[in-house]
């Protein structure tokens, strides 16, 4: 079917402006000033007063991720559904097999796992040791199209390498692939000792989650990767940097003409550490790693926007039920991190970004779209409105009012560290590869399917 959006505003990372965009067979097909209504038109949406967005794209989630609490709470139908309504048509989630598991097995079943999506999907695939198959296997994972690596330099016990192994999965990216290294830059075994004296000191409240990961365990990881990616030349992508240390080190690295990309996560923009002050139950579902920062924290992180220091934003959605988190009442190591975000970034960036003029339409839409889908491999087909791309399309209305709250969003949760929260701008239709999937509050179409997508 055709379908043809007249008198929206398409906003791209460079440019905003009136045209109409007609869609044929999951693709855009033209865009133009003016298209007329021709005979294969099913249908015409009128976006007068509305963006035209290509579909978002969240570059960090974790469906269905395995803890000792059980797995985060949305599995990759009810996550997919949830960010389908905040306008995100992309995931990109992990692969993290086993220590001894091969990483292409774990690659196979993730992707049959993912098939439950109902947006399309990619992945980071882990290395989680460095064995004597490891840099073939990640060799072979780039041939079927893995564009990203990631690596934990926390998290030692199972997931995590050490700096000799992470060096030589840098070895591997940066001479054998095109690929790019994603990190989670914590010094584990820093964070791992803080996390034993505050627990044998009785030190048990949520509060001591975030003080055993103190700023500069974060900012200190990031500064040993940046040298580590200087050494191998690997090109780097760094999650969730919560510190103005952290964005220290990445701007020096990039002036000097490093590949560094970096990302932030709307909690680490909208809160501060003292949401770690309160009672168990209030403080719990902030319980995320790294933790919530200082103001000044934020202050850097808002800068480092429009600075480019930053690249893109990601929610690192890992819901928990409030029961999952309440295992760790007596000892704060029991709880489960992370919390949701994957339906309300958008909204979240929109308002506290553009409306508060922190940054312009075109940054938002480069942070939430364009470059996560430039660096993971995914551009022109995703992240762009142009002649030949997906179309994947997000009419945007900049005015409605809507207020965040666990009793009505879509995320498998009955918590919501953004409860109450007052956001504008929401979609009013999403199509994804061609298809109106939503209009308004409704998924409209049934059926939908994600597809695995191949980076190049
Ligand atoms: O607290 C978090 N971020 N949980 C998810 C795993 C990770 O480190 O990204
Ligand atoms: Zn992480
Ligand atoms: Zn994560």
């Amino acid at each position: 079917m055709a379908l043809l959006i007249k008198n929206g505003t398409i906003a791209t990372e460079e440019s905003h402006y009136k045209a109409d965009i007609l869609v044929e067979d999951g693709k855009i097909s033209s865009i133009s000033k003016n298209i007329d209504k021709h005979s294969s038109v099913e249908k015409v949406i009128n976006a007068e007063g509305s963006y035209i967005f290509p579909g978002f794209i969240d570059p960090h989630v974790h469906m269905s991720l395995p803890t000792p609490a059980g797995n985060s709470s949305d599995d990759f139908y009810t996550g997919s559904r949830a960010a389908l309504f905040g306008g995100t048509t992309t995931i990109i989630d992990f692969v993290t097999p086993n220590r001894g598991q091969s990483i292409l097995e774990a690659l196979e079943l993730r992707k049959k796992e993912a098939e439950d999506s109902i947006i399309d999907y990619s992945f980071h695939v882990s290395p989680v040791e460095f064995n004597e198959t490891t840099a073939e296997e990640i060799i072979k994972c780039h041939d079927l199209g893995v564009k990203s690596f990631k690596i934990y330099m926390a998290y030692k016990d199972n997931i995590g390498l050490n700096d000799e192994e992470l060096m030589k999965v840098l070895e591997v990216i940066s001479g054998k692939t095109t690929g790019i290294a994603t990190v989670h830059c914590e010094l584990g075994d820093e964070v791992e000792k803080l996390r034993e004296t505050f627990a044998s000191e009785g030190k048990t409240q949520p509060l001591y989650h975030a003080l055993s990961r103190p700023a500069r365990t974060e900012s200190e990881a990031v500064k040993k990767l940046i040298q580590m990616a200087e050494k191998t030349d690997c090109p780097i992508y760094i999650v969730h940097v919560s510190t103005s240390k952290s964005v220290e080190h990445i701007r020096a690295a990039q002036n000097e003409g490093l590949e560094v990309y970096a990302e932030t996560c709307p909690h680490y923009l909208i809160f501060d550490s003292t949401k770690y002050g309160g009672l168990f139950v209030d403080s719990a579902p902030y319980v995320m790693s790294p933790p919530l920062r200082k103001k000044q924290d934020l202050q850097e992180l808002w800068r480092a926007l429009p600075e480019d220091v930053i690249q893109a934003i990601g929610t690192d959605h890992c819901p928990f039920m409030f029961a999952q988190k309440k295992t760790g009442e007596k000892d704060f190591r029991k709880i489960p991190n992370g919390c949701g975000g994957v339906e309300h970034r958008p909204a979240l960036l929109f308002t506290y970004g553009v409306k508060n003029n922190k940054i312009t339409i075109e940054k938002f839409i480069d942070l939430l779209s364009v470059m996560p889908a430039k660096i993971f491999g995914l551009h022109p087909a995703k992240g762009a409105i142009a002649e030949g791309s997906d179309a994947d399309i997000v009419i945007w209305n900049p005015d409605k009012k809507s207020t965040i709250s666990a009793s009505k969003h879509h995320q498998n949760s009955d918590i919501n560290i953004y409860e109450n929260i007052k956001t504008v701008g929401a979609p009013e239709y999403v199509i994804k590869n061609g298809e109106i999937a939503l209009k308004g509050k409704k998924i409209v179409n049934k059926t939908l399917k994600g597809r695995y997508l191949i980076s190049v």
